[in-house]
């Protein structure tokens, strides 16, 4: 019974969270239960927004812009704002409401990193490019300096002219920043990402009907941006949150997942006051009237403030430092304020180790970043999430190491098509990535 009223634990979780985002346009914190309604929310919210600027009517249907392979949640909007899939195509209720961009995505292969533009997108973007390191593909503000962004505005400004003249309307844009999850564990171009948001932000005239300028600096612009940071917020990535390695801010965003360090079910969407004030006015259903029992249960926003304040104070006092200097943090970091606290990009798993899976007989490529380890494996059937090529690999690390072989531990790793990821949790130590890289290591080559 969270409506109208106010306690200490949900005060300060939504200071802590506020002020950990370091993004100017938020100030409203809605909490629900779970990330897929955190969802829900945060697209009333930007398609409310949208229609009440652009005058569109109640009647009018509006979608949201997004990327192919996206996922969102399991509750039936949420689903809707993901492309038809291996996940809701055999859903009664599913309709997929939106359009979904393609998008270049990094890798290494061969021990090489790359960004790399698929058949479909070769014709708008090229063929890709290889780089030095993650840390350059990575430097988007170098790469813009470039150019490189460029085609990728085209691209987009082209795709926002097309859906106009088809009479499509959108309410939002929403992304998974950096990575997408559960849709295939992809690694986004980062540039790509923020080109994205930036064009969409400049194109009002191609999004809206009219009246379609933001009142200030940080009112939404073309159309509300959400970034959906349930899997990827709140360190995952090694970050408190991944919008810094995009550079821009979004005006909604949500966060569940670690946000409890997983011991109770909570969400928090996050908005700007321009987004809140949508919902302003004298009768009742104007509101966002979205209530479940569970509302900013006040255990799991203590749970939630603990875990969050630990994290914070994990990479205050240095604890992934040694994570960061497994090959992430270069000379070039220096400066820079490199290392597991600063600018710098950095995983849990070594560089080596990653570059070295990739040059293996089995494996298309390898990307990590924060705690997550990537293995794309070769299957002659063709990727895609009905694909079996990474369950042998998976069974092998369920066996793990019997006791008196250094066990006894095995490894839960979890298989997306013809992709195998782990993920460390934040507290995993040196000791335990060796251990399981060297258990990797042998289960790719039996
Ligand atoms: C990016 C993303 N959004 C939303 C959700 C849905 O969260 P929940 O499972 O808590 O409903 C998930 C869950 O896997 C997710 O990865």
């Amino acid at each position: 019974m969270f409506a109208e009223t106010i306690h200490e634990p949900a005060m300060a979780l939504a200071e802590t969270l506020l002020r950990g985002m370091r993004n100017p346009r938020l100030s409203r914190v809605f909490y629900s239960d779970n990330g897929s309604t955190g969802v829900e929310v945060a697209v009333k919210m930007g398609l409310r927004a949208a229609r009440l600027r652009y005058g569109w009517g109640a009647g009018e249907k509006l979608g949201v812009l997004g990327l192919k392979g996206g996922y969102h949640g399991d509750t039936i909007g949420a689903m809707d704002c993901a492309e038809p899939g291996a996940y809701n195509e055999k859903i009664e209720w599913y309709e997929g409401k939106g359009h979904w961009l393609d998008y270049p995505t990094v890798l290494c292969s061969d021990g090489k990193w790359s960004v790399a533009v698929g058949e479909g997108l070769a014709e708008h973007l090229g063929r890709g490019a290889g780089y030095p390191s993650l840390h350059d593909i990575f430097d988007v503000e170098a790469r813009e300096r470039r150019g490189e962004h460029r085609r990728y505005e085209a691209y987009v400004t082209e795709t926002l002219t097309r859906l106009r003249q088809q009479g499509r309307r959108f309410g939002a844009l929403i992304l998974e920043p950096v990575v997408l999850g559960a849709g295939g564990m992809e690694l986004v171009d980062p540039l790509f990402q923020r080109t994205l948001v930036n064009v969409v932000r400049q194109s009002p005239h191609l999004l809206g009907a009219s009246g379609g300028a933001p009142r200030e600096p940080e009112d939404w612009s073309g159309l509300p941006i959400i970034f959906d940071e349930v899997f990827t917020g709140l360190y995952r990535l090694g970050r408190f949150t991944p919008s810094s390695f995009l550079g821009v801010h979004p005006d909604i965003s949500v966060h569940a997942k670690l946000l409890t360090g997983g011991l109770v079910p909570l969400c928090a969407t996050l908005a700007s006051e321009h987004i809140f004030e949508a919902f302003g006015g004298s009768d009742k259903t104007d509101a966002l009237l979205h209530g479940h029992s569970y509302t900013a249960h006040p255990v799991g926003c203590q749970v939630a403030l603990a875990s969050v304040r630990e994290m914070q104070a994990m990479e205050r006092r240095g604890d992934w430092e040694w994570a960061a200097t497994q090959g992430w943090k270069g000379p070039d970091a220096e400066g820079q304020g490199g290392g597991a606290g600063g600018r710098h990009v950095w995983s849990s798993w070594p560089r080596q180790f990653v570059e070295e899976l990739s040059r293996s007989d089995r494996v298309t490529g390898a990307w990590a970043l924060g705690s997550i380890l990537a293995i794309h494996l070769k299957d002659s059937a063709g990727a895609g999430y009905s694909s079996n090529a990474a369950m042998g690999l998976r069974e092998a690390l369920g066996r793990g190491r019997e006791a008196g072989a250094g066990g006894p531990w095995n490894v839960h790793a979890r298989v997306l098509g013809n992709v195998l990821y782990v993920m460390a949790s934040k507290t995993t130590s040196e000791t335990s990535i060796r251990q399981i890289t060297d258990l990797l290591r042998e289960s790719l080559a039996s």
